[in-house]
């Protein structure tokens, strides 16, 4: 059987023993303490772009961070594999803080704004353009494309942040007094540095009155 690819997936295989290897000259346990149990106090939603990796940018071992990307980091409501990441790192894993960190230079933000049919993940892109269309008439404003660009990648995120905060395992967490922090960063893949961009909830008295529950 011939498979071309086999040599650079060798090379995967090597990076990881060496990598491995470095870890335990560090620390000759590390891996058999974290084989026992995982406590992350992060939850990381970003998208998948592959320049924007949750555990390096934050300088995060493993076991640190417990991670879900998708295209354009959304959360939606409806989306089984989002809402059980949320649940498993609120209810077992009780971390402490949700970050959705978006990016600027966003390839499915940047594909919502042009009028393209691109097939199935049209139906995905499809809450992007409804945040664009739930702020157009503030993008609209903007004449420079890449201002605009860049403020719906933010505007993105604040929405997911508020995503967040409306899912029902979110608000049962408040509910039970739970500590657990919804944050909305930004990361610049130019200059690979973080922006909080200040949209902390931390309760259910920092959502809208429609979707808080009882
Ligand atoms: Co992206």
């Amino acid at each position: 059987m011939y498979i071309p690819d086999m040599q650079l997936l060798k090379n995967l295989f090597e990076n990881n023993r060496k990598w491995a290897e470095k870890i335990k000259d560090k620390d000759p346990d590390f891996f058999a303490n974290l084989s026992r149990q995982q406590t992350p106090e992060y939850l990381w939603i970003g998208c998948s772009d592959s320049r924007v990796p949750a555990n390096e940018i934050v300088g995060m071992m493993p076991g640190e961070i417990f991670v879900h990307r998708n295209i354009a980091n959304l959360v939606i409501h409806t989306d089984m594999n989002c809402l059980s990441v949320i649940q498993y790192a609120v209810e077992v894993l009780k971390v402490k803080h949700i970050i959705v960190c978006g990016h600027y230079g966003c390839g499915g933000v940047k594909a919502a704004m042009d009028n393209e049919a691109r097939g199935l993940i049209d139906n995905w892109l499809r809450y992007i353009k409804d945040i664009y269309l739930h702020h157009e008439g503030k993008l609209d404003t903007i004449k420079n494309e890449r201002e605009r660009f860049d403020l719906l990648c933010e505007l993105n995120v604040i929405e997911q942040v508020a995503n967040v905060s409306h899912i029902g395992i979110v608000q049962k967490a408040w509910a039970a007094g739970q500590d657990l922090s919804v944050h909305g960063w930004i990361y610049r893949i130019t200059d690979g540095i973080l922006k909080d961009l200040d949209v902390c909830i931390t309760g259910p008295d920092d959502i809208s009155r429609t979707h808080r529950l009882k």
